[in-house]
This record gives structure tokens, C-alpha cells and sequence, in this order.
């Protein structure tokens, strides 16, 4: 317990200033391509205001175990196109008009550029993966990409199914979430020549981390302001999505907010009822223990860490544990 090395959004992002520059030259030199549409709408939904969460967590990683080369650099920006090419199909998939306060790219482009564009985006990160000459740096992506895919899929089994346990939903969070974080450190890790201890401690990090981070976003679902926000809240609702605080619900709550959650899952129309909806998550318990169970995962995630010698980059990837589920967007 260190109460006084925690950081600030803005410290962090100021301690990893010079090589998240870098990282940012890399990504719009890789977005280069002769074919105008890519361009425009690669640019669009790169420089579109993210946060750019998990290109920072490579970068803190590789300097907390001390690495001094720059292949955690192009790592970042491969990490960051995976996520955008996901982000590009999952916003066509879910129907999404809204990101980052902004029209999304399938509402400004339409779904087939927003598709095929996150194909140039995924299939480029690929190329950059054979620069970095490492079959073990290619496999992990290989198998995190793919585990992506499966946990949307196994999401859209799921979708408008009352009776998706806790289980299940927390499988498909690692995988489309938790799984790219984890790549993200864990990889930092390889590339600096870590110990296969510290690999671990880095890995483990990054899955517990991107869990509390998936956890809190479907959280925010329901409690967050649209503004704030930058997406519409109820949308995973829209969606028939059965999400922790729902699931909790079905299996707390009171007879008639059983009824009123089931039913808003199995016809995917809960907008109308949000406000009610919201009062019955509230009423059960189910926000409270949504939150309770991301701090967990936020907790694990700073245990893990204790192997790593102490640093600024250590207390920095501590404190955005903190604040990933401290957040109100
Ligand atoms: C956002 O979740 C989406 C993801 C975490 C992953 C999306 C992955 C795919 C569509 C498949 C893989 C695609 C490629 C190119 C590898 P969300 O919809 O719950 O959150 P949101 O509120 O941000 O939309
Ligand atoms: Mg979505
Ligand atoms: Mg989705």
C-alpha cells in the first residue's frame, strides 16, 4: 500500500508523452494508402478522440520491466489498429450512430467502407506484426484476434437470452474485451525480454484490467450521461444484450423486475422502459454489485504487478487500474 504514488490521467499520459508520440507518427504513417476512401475514413476513426487506453498500456508495460529499444512502439500502434478495425465491424454489427460524441463511421460512411476499411486496418496490422520478426509476438495475435471473433459471436448467441448465466457473460468479456489488453502487456513484456515471471505478472495484469474496463463500460450503460459519455446509453438494452447488471437482476430482483428484465432481453425494446429498468437495477442491487465485482478485477489486476520492481511506470499502471473503474466515460 502506497497512497501516495497514485497518478493522474493527465501525469500518466505526460510519463509516457515522448513514446506515445512516437506511437502516434507509426500509426499515421501505417494509415498511408493510395485508395482516397481509406484515407478519409481511416483517418476519421483514428484521430476520432480515443483514448487510446491500450497503445499506453504496451508502452508502460515495456518500461516498467525497463526495455530501452523501441519494438514496444510498433506493438502499440498494431495493438491500437486491431482495436479500431474491431471497433469499425462492432459498430456496424451493433447498429451504433454514436461514438466518442461523434457519428460513427457507418453512420457517416456507411456499413460496407466501415467494413472494408477495418478490414485494411486488421489485415495491416498484420503486416506490421511481420516487421517485429517474432513467431511468438505473431501467435499471441494470431490467437487473440481469433478469441475476439469467437467472443463476439458467442455475444451474439447470447443476445435476446434471458437465461445467459454470469458465466457465460464473463467468458464473452474476456474475449472480445480482456483478451487484446492481455496481448497488449503481456506482448510488452516478450518484446522487452522479460522474465517469464514478470510475462505473467504482465499478462494477468492486462486481462484483469481489460475485464474491470468491459465490466465498467456495460455499467455505464445504464448510469452514465450520453454526453458524457459519447455513445447512447440504453444501447446494449436496444440490443437484447444481457449484460451483468441485467443478469443479476433476473436473478435477484423482485418478482415483477424478473419480469420487466426478461422481457426487455427477449424482444430487445427495454428503451421505452429505461428509466423503470434503471430503478429496478438500482432497487436489486445489481449497478452496486456490477461495480463491486469491477473493482475485484481492478484489485487482481494491481496484485499482480507486485513482482515488478517499483518505478513511475509501475505506480502509473497501478493508478489506471484505479481509474478505469473510476470513470464516468
Ligand atoms: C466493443 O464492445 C467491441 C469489442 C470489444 C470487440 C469487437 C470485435 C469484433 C467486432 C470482432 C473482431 C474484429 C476484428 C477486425 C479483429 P461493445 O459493443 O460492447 O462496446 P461499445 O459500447 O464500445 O460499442
Ligand atoms: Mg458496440
Ligand atoms: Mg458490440
Amino acid at each position: 500500500p502506497q497512497p501516495e504514488s497514485i497518478m493522474d490521467l493527465n501525469a500518466i499520459r505526460q510519463l509516457a508523452d515522448t513514446d506515445m508520440q512516437a506511437v502516434n507518427q507509426l500509426i499515421y504513417k501505417q494509415l498511408e494508402s493510395d485508395v482516397a476512401l481509406i484515407n478519409q475514413l481511416g483517418f476519421y476513426i483514428i484521430n476520432g478522440g480515443g483514448k487510446r487506453l491500450r497503445p499506453l498500456l504496451s508502452v508502460l508495460a515495456a518500461r516498467a520491466v525497463d526495455y530501452q529499444g523501441e519494438a514496444h512502439l510498433k506493438l502499440a500502434a498494431i495493438i491500437e489498429f486491431i482495436h479500431t478495425a474491431s471497433l469499425l465491424h462492432d459498430d456496424v454489427v451493433d447498429e451504433s450512430t454514436l461514438r466518442r460524441g461523434r457519428e460513427t463511421a457507418n453512420a457517416l460512411f456507411g456499413n460496407s467502407a466501415s467494413v472494408l476499411v477495418g478490414d485494411f486496418l486488421y489485415t495491416r496490422s498484420f503486416q506490421m506484426m511481420t516487421e517485429l520478426d517474432s513467431m511468438r509476438v505473431l501467435r499471441v495475435l494470431a490467437d487473440t484476434t481469433n478469441v475476439l471473433a469467437e467472443g463476439e459471436v458467442l455475444q451474439l448467441m447470447n443476445c435476446n437470452d434471458p437465461d445467459t448465466t454470469e458465466e457465460s457473460y464473463m467468458r464473452v468479456i474476456y474475449c472480445k474485451t480482456a483478451k487484446l489488453f492481455e496481448a497488449a502487456t503481456l506482448l510488452a513484456a516478450v518484446l522487452a525480454g522479460a522474465s517469464p515471471e514478470q510475462e505473467t505478472a504482465l499478462g494477468d495484469y492486462g486481462k484483469y484490467l481489460g475485464t474491470a474496463f468491459q465490466l465498467t463500460d456495460d455499467l455505464l450503460d445504464y448510469t452514465a450521461d450520453s454526453d458524457e459519455l459519447g455513445k447512447n446509453i440504453g444501447d446494449d438494452l436496444a440490443e437484447g444484450k444481457p449484460t451483468l447488471p441485467l443478469i443479476y437482476a433476473i436473478a435477484h430482483g423482485t418478482e415483477e423486475e424478473k419480469q420487466l428484465i426478461r422481457q426487455a432481453i427477449e424482444q430487445g425494446d427495454g428503451t421505452h422502459a429505461i428509466e423503470k429498468i434503471v430503478a429496478a437495477l438500482h432497487h436489486c442491487g445489481a449497478l452496486n454489485y456490477t461495480q463491486q465485482k469491477a473493482i475485484e478485477e481492478s484489485n487482481k489486476a494491481i496484485a499482480a504487478l507486485s513482482v515488478l520492481p517499483d518505478s513511475d511506470f509501475k505506480t502509473a499502471l497501478i493508478s489506471l487500474a484505479k481509474i478505469s473503474v473510476d470513470r464516468n466515460h
